[in-house]
């Protein structure tokens, strides 16, 4: 295992750990933001730094697709190849392409799709998922799992969790780094209980450095996405980082931390900044609406990051949609923002205030008590 998890702090089921990764020591719970070509889009490395980003996400269907897994290893690995200094993830590639391509096709050999670049069929192995993320040489690779939306029922949700536990056997024995890279297994079976315990069995017993909680935030309600992650977590080790994937909004993020989950994903903060939305302690603030256009406060006053100490609401307005520049501050704030709020939730659970901190969150989100 190239990985330490040390708890620090406990408030029921919420822990404060250090995770200490080949590049860098983290501390959970903690949020990455995702970079999918080895950017996140509108923030320099050194902006990164600046605002405490301690490790990113890369997809390796991105990478490999464009500048090539073979290209990055030539040239020493994505830290280097991107100057990276800290830690690094990479996603397997599955859900990329059935996220984004509805041509992807899975089978047992893995899934199949057609090349973006020239159209041609190509074939994602479990194999192959791992030698790409071997070459890229991130701190933590994930296992490729078969992904099916929560929202679907039936024997396909049966069918993609035995085939993720099969294909965990293959990806393990297909990791040709272990002392330097952690590979994480990924726990499916929709919101079905006794599928999701079956799961977390198999990958338990396969002893990995962590584990992920796959599958949700699909569009499934909130009640039953919660129910998946309290089951998982509860019986997951206490001693291994639980990382629940492709999540989320800060009160989704408060929620699993309080359900003892310590890592999270997600492209929301940069996505929603693109569009103008900037996260605040009650809520979101939309900089496109008419009410900003003469207002000098900045985004949050509460916030002392380099865009909230030298911009006004008034000048982003006129910025956001129509230049870069407007897109790139606002990610700036929103990705702050995602840093504090995991710092905040280290620091309370860690000082024993983890109640007064959730209450605090949520009386500022829901004012009026829902
Ligand atoms: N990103 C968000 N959800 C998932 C998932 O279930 N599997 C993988 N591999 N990546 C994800
Ligand atoms: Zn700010």
């Amino acid at each position: 295992m190239a990985l330490k998890f040390e708890v620090l702090g406990k408030f029921n089921r919420a822990r404060a750990a250090r995770l200490t990764l080949p590049h860098f020591i983290c501390q959970t719970p903690l949020f990455m933001p995702v970079g999918t070509q080895g950017t996140i889009k509108g923030l320099t490395n050194n902006q990164l730094e600046e605002i405490g980003c301690q490790i990113i996400l890369g997809n390796t269907y991105h990478l490999a697709l464009r500048p090539g897994a073979e290209l990055i290893d030539d040239l020493g690995g994505l830290h280097k190849f991107m100057n990276w200094k800290r830690a690094l993830l990479t996603d397997s590639g599955g859900f990329q392409m059935v996220s984004l391509l509805h041509l992807a096709d899975i089978t047992e050999q893995g899934v199949t799709f057609q090349s973006p670049v020239d159209g041609k069929p190509m074939l994602l192995t479990p194999e192959e998922s791992i030698q790409i993320q071997n070459k890229i040489g991130a701190d933590i690779i994930m296992a490729l799992d078969d992904v099916v939306k929560t929202t679907i029922t039936g024997p396909r949700i049966e069918e993609a969790m035995y085939r993720t536990l099969r294909w965990i056997d293959r990806c393990i024995a297909a990791h040709k780094r272990p002392d330097a890279q952690n590979l994480f297994g990924i726990v499916q079976g929709g919101l079905d209980p006794v599928l999701r315990d079956i799961c977390v069995r198999g990958l338990v017993d396969r002893n990995l450095p962590g584990y992920a909680i796959g599958g949700l935030a699909g569009g499934e309600d909130k009640d039953s996405f919660w129910r998946v992650v309290a089951q998982c977590t509860a019986a997951l080790p206490e001693d291994k980082p639980r990382y629940v994937m492709g999540v989320g909004y800060p009160l989704d993020i408060v929620v699993c931390s309080a359900l003892g989950a310590d890592m999270y994903d997600c492209v929301y903060p940069t996505r929603t900044a693109r569009f103008g939305t900037a996260l605040v302690p009650e809520g979101v603030l939309r900089l496109k609406n008419q009410a900003m256009a003469n207002d000098e406060r900045p985004i949050d006053s509460t916030c002392t990051c380099m865009v909230c100490r030298n911009y006004t609401r008034a000048y982003l307005h006129c910025l956001v949609t129509k230049a870069a520049m407007g897109s790139q501050l606002v990610s700036y704030h929103n990705l702050s923002y995602m840093m504090r709020l995991s710092k905040d939730l280290h620091t309370s659970i860690v000082e024993g205030q983890f109640p007064e901190f959730v209450q605090r969150f949520l009386r500022a989100q829901f004012p009026k008590g829902n």
